[in-house]
């Protein structure tokens, strides 16, 4: 259960909200630089996680296998480990609160501030075409984050700039029209925050690379494709196997991140793992022997859910039911701070 009424200690309890798109196969990144974590947190704080639908449309997407990835991703994440009695697991599209408030945020958010970021630049660069919603990505994204006074915000490197305009615009909101929403924070983990292609460690683990070979762990992979992937990594022409921030080592460096996020060792327990590894080829291989044992249960609990769509369905119907109970209420003080007329509640007066 997931409101901050639900119990005394919840109360004291940071509230967390993250966010994920179905825009394309789950790969090994998203799975430790977030979702991992998000696992892990739900046991001590009040978590709301969003498949993210609504964000996926600001690039063409075709419907049909929109609506099966978007099914695909809740399958994957209960898969994972998240449990719907102690997180709230929905989708973005089943809660109009999100849009709504994108609109109410858009109308207090300067454009230069969009403008500036990072991912729209990179997103719309060579683009003939480029969609107004593309360019509001981040405010709906604000939108998700403070409609649920969240304190924190669990992401990856690339999602911190956006994390931050959120900051900016509930700060902003609250300076126009008063103390409204919580300004929240960046939750970034120390090591698997940034994931890199297999095939180029100086380019970020992505879905849209995801379909170049040797680029991507998927989470779906089999043993064997997991073992090829690794097999190809690229790494440099030395034989040292230490952490470093020299580009030049960049591929064995994301190997031992990659290695001990999964086994949750520290770093110098990680390099006395290798110490007497016979070369980098002995290292890719027992990267992908863990790699290979961490996605084992979740690929069969997958399997077994994504089988079961009536019941998939009717758990995200449970969480957009909860998620509704928070950000609705949240919404109409914002309408009523802004001063827009508030409808009649049912049998008020
Ligand atoms: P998305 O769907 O691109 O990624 C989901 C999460 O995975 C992380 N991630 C990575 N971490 C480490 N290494 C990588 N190579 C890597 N690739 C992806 C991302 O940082 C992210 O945490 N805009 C967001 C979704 C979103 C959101 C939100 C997140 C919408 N509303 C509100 C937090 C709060 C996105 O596109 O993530």
């Amino acid at each position: 259960m997931q409101t901050r009424e639900m119990s005394a200690a919840a109360v004291e309890e940071k509230r967390v909200f993250s966010g994920i798109q179905p825009s394309g196969e789950l790969h090994l990144g998203n799975y430790l630089g977030a979702i991992k974590g998000w696992v892990e947190r739900q046991r001590e704080k009040v978590n709301f996680f969003c498949i993210v639908d609504l964000h996926a449309i600001t690039v063409p997407q075709d419907p049909e296998s929109l609506r099966r990835r978007t099914r695909s991703v809740a399958a994957m994440l209960l898969a994972a480990g998240l449990d719907p009695d102690r997180c709230t697991l929905f989708i973005q599209s089943h809660v109009s609160a999100h849009a709504e408030g994108c609109w109410l945020l858009n109308c207090v958010t300067p454009i230069g501030w969009l403008e500036r970021m990072t991912q729209f630049k990179d997103k719309s660069a060579g683009q003939e075409r480029v969609s107004t919603g593309l360019l509001g990505y981040p405010v709906l994204m604000a939108a998700d984050i403070i409609l649920y006074d969240a304190d924190e915000v669990p992401v990856g490197v690339d999602q911190k700039q956006h994390v931050e305009l959120a900051r900016d615009i509930a700060a902003r909101f609250n300076r126009l029209y008063g103390e409204t929403f919580v300004v929240p924070e960046p939750v970034i983990p120390e090591v698997g925050a940034r994931v890199m292609g297999l095939n180029d460690p100086a380019v970020k683990m992505s879905k849209t690379h995801s379909d170049v070979r040797g680029h991507a762990v998927g989470m779906l992979d089999d043993p064997k494709e997991i073992e090829r992937s690794f097999k190809r990594a690229v790494t440099d022409s030395g034989n040292e196997i230490a952490f470093s921030n020299d580009p030049g080592k960049a591929g064995v460096n994301n190997l031992l991140g990659i290695y001990k996020v999964v086994t949750g060792r520290s770093k110098d327990e990680v390099e006395r793992d290798f110490e007497n590894a016979r070369g980098y080829g002995d290292l890719k291989s027992r990267v992908a022997e863990v790699v290979i044992e961490e996605l084992r249960p979740v690929r069969e609990r997958y399997r077994r859910l994504i089988g079961d769509v009536a019941e998939l369905d009717a758990l995200m119907a449970v969480g957009a039911e909860r998620a509704e109970d928070v950000s609705g209420p949240k919404l109409r003080e914002v309408k009523d701070r802004i001063g827009l007329a508030l409808p009649r509640m049912a049998g008020g007066g």
